[in-house]
């Protein structure tokens, strides 16, 4: 190897170091910054039927499968999410997402929610989650797979239980556990 070579050769890595630095650089200071594990306790409500539905049926069930699981039904909800079970006590904010009937065999649903709340330093912050809900089963996990705002690089899971359920409207109460580490 002449020696011109070795130097083009070290100017090139040196060239392709810099230019990795500019690209992506590390930040060492929110690195030091204090996680925090935060509960919250909200119940979720769903109403189907008359002028206050908010899950919309945007592709019926496909009456070839299990009808009784509703396979291939989403629905696109906007539901209110409040501090007591009660939908008219304090409204803390709201689910939008959507969800799809995803068992042939059981009444499962594959969720994909976020959570957009109102209260105090929370306001404007929003967390989202994805996960499987057996709708029979008595408590259900989802996982959080992120948020924005105050829940940037947030992680953790919820447990869902149901409340209360009307079996004329379909309608339901699900009381939400949510488990956040959060910056
Ligand atoms: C259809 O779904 C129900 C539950 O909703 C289940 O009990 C039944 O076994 C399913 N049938 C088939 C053929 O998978
Ligand atoms: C949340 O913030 C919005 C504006 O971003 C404001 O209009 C609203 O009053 C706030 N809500 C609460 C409960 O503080
Ligand atoms: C069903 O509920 C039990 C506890 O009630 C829980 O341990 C289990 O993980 C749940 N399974 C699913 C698939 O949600």
């Amino acid at each position: 190897m002449t020696s011109q070579f070795l130097i083009t050769l070290l100017l090139l890595s040196a060239y392709t170091l810099t230019s990795a630095a500019k690209f992506g650089r590390e930040l060492k200071d929110l690195k030091k910054k204090k996680e925090h594990l935060t509960h919250f306790k909200f119940y979720w409500h769903e109403v189907l039927g008359g002028n206050n539905d908010n899950a919309a049926q945007i592709i019926p069930s496909i009456p070839k499968y299990n009808t009784t699981t509703s396979f291939g039904g989403l629905r696109v909800i906007d539901t209110p999410l409040t501090l007591g079970p009660k939908l008219s006590s304090k409204l803390v904010g709201r689910a939008e997402g959507l969800y799809a009937a995803t068992s042939q065999t059981q009444i499962e649903l594959l969720m994909i929610q976020t959570f957009n709340f109102f209260e105090g330093k929370y306001n404007g912050s929003a967390i989202n989650v994805l996960g499987r809900n057996v709708v029979l089963n008595k408590t259900r996990e989802l996982s959080v797979v992120g948020g924005s705002g105050v829940f940037r690089f947030a992680k953790g899971y919820v447990e869902l239980s149901t409340y209360s359920f009307d079996p004329k409207s379909g309608s339901s109460i699900v009381e939400y556990n949510l488990y956040v580490l959060h910056y």
